[in-house]
């Protein structure tokens, strides 16, 4: 061991190691209070695009910012609160997995004609301090958030029929949202990208069955000033045979409801689809590229039977992750702080989704216990949340469009998906061009 004489320069020699080492000490003090007390805010981004992933391993992992099943009773937002309690009724952990599914049934309309109406209940808007100065549509969201047994007014109960062998099942049912007059959005895609029958791939010949079907609520006479369409949608529909309709107000915020009441009907009618597109009526699709997607990143070949099988679980979209609810009251995605408190589960958004039949069948049972909520991606974010299933991102799916200049270029199209938004005219000139061009590219 070193020992030190004290004397002179000596001493001083061996009181420098201890003056640096000290000096250093309060350096690194400094720097940690000053990082500490000039932090800025964390900036979360507002709406954040997940990178686009390499198209057949895109999994993005789910970033749950607690832990899931939460003991401690949430005070505050409304429907955090409602989803706690429905939660902890429904903790697979505290109740083991007896928990029943909801039973299949479509609600027909009654006998004499009349469908019995869920009534208004107002014991949540009373626990709203700033109800009254709610944007209408969150009213009207919070006064029937608990009803979603609507009546199914137009049915299509042959859809499916023909293909209930496993081979022959659809490959792809598109399920699109859409609105009573949208008649000539509606005839452009069964024109265009939303025919029934055998469709085959872009890059192989090998045929599959797909199904089109249009998702609608009520606007007449009963739900608003609504001119009386009802006599051309019966005609469309002995023409063409492939909408449904039930007996709820057709508004932004209840588009849930179609997504919900989809996934009782799918469980019913067409339950051996192999995927469902749930889209927009506004979006334009590439069937053949979606169904060469299909084939060769969801599907696997089971060798003892040499049958196909789709990849369980699966969602695929344009995946947003870390979106907070938009707070401004100009907004129609407006969403105040009483209702709704933290962060959107990471959801596939934008205009259209596609996901697996077996997905849609466990969302139909999940669904039952994850509360209503107003804006439809964000819904099924939750849900399939709740089944600890993450989306995947795929950059062909645009929900902001091509940039200007390509929307006129077929090849700009030749890794696209889907793309929003588009009319009924474009989507005509599109779909030409696209048959046409896009070998060339
Ligand atoms: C959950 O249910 C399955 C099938 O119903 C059963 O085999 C399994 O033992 C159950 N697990 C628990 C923890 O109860
Ligand atoms: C929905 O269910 C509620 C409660 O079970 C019932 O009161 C209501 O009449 C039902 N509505 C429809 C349209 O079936
Ligand atoms: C639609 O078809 C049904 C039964 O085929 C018929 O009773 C009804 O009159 C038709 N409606 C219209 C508007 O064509
Ligand atoms: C949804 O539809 C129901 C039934 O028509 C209606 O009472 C309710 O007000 C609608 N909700 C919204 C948010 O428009």
């Amino acid at each position: 061991m070193a020992r030190c004489r004290c004397s002179g320069r000596a001493l001083c020699l061996c009181l420098l190691p201890f003056l640096m080492m000290s000096h250093l000490l309060v350096y690194i003090m400094v720097t940690i209070f000053v990082a500490m007390s000039y932090s800025p805010e964390p900036q979360l981004p507002l709406h954040f695009i997940a990178p686009g992933a390499s198209a057949n391993s895109g999994a993005l992992a789910s970033h749950p910012l607690g832990p899931f099943w939460s003991l401690q009773l949430v005070k505050g937002s409304l429907w955090n609160r409602l989803q706690h309690l429905q939660d902890r009724e429904h903790n697979p952990i505290l109740r083991g997995n007896s928990t029943k599914g909801p039973t299949t049934d479509v609600t027909y309309m009654n006998e004499d004609g009349s469908s019995s109406l869920c009534t208004p209940d107002h014991s949540w808007a009373s626990q709203l301090s700033d109800y009254n100065t709610m944007p209408e549509q969150m009213q009207d969201f919070v006064l029937s958030m608990h009803c979603r047994n609507y009546t199914l007014l137009m049915d299509q109960p042959d859809l499916c029929t023909g293909q209930d062998s496993e081979t022959e099942a659809p490959l792809l049912l598109m399920a699109i949202k859409s609105q009573v007059g949208h008649f000539e959005e509606r005839q452009a895609i069964r024109e265009t990208w939303g025919k029934s029958g055998w469709i085959k791939g872009e890059e192989r010949e090998q045929m599959w069955q797909v199904r089109t079907v249009f998702l609608l609520g009520r606007q007449d006479i009963m739900t608003g000033p609504h001119p009386d369409l009802g006599a051309l949608l019966q005609m469309e529909n002995n023409l063409s045979k492939d909408v449904l309709q039930w007996d709820f107000k057709d508004t932004f915020f209840n588009l849930t409801l179609k997504d919900i009441l989809f996934w009782n009907w799918f469980s019913v009618r067409c339950p051996h689809a192999h995927f469902i597109f749930k889209g927009d009526d506004d979006v334009f699709v590439r069937p053949g590229a979606l169904i060469d997607y299909l084939h060769e990143h969801l599907f696997s070949l089971q060798e003892t039977k040499n049958k196909f099988k789709e990849k369980e679980d699966v969602l695929v979209g344009d995946v947003i992750a870390n979106a907070y609810p938009r707070r401004h009251t100009a907004t129609k995605y407006y969403i105040p702080e009483s209702f709704y408190d933290g962060v959107y589960p990471t959801y596939a958004g934008g205009g259209g989704v596609v996901y697996s039949g077996s997905l849609a069948r466990r969302l139909r049972v999940v669904s039952q216990w994850v509360r209503m909520f107003p804006i439809d991606d964000v819904y099924l974010g939750m849900c399939i949340q709740r089944l600890g299933v993450s989306p995947t991102h795929h950059s062909g799916f645009l929900t902001f469009d091509l940039p200007e200049a390509d929307r006129d270029k077929p090849c700009a199209y030749r890794k696209v998906l889907l793309v929003h938004k588009r009319s009924p005219k474009e989507m005509l000139t599109l779909w030409g061009k696209l048959k046409s061009s896009l070998q060339g590219c």
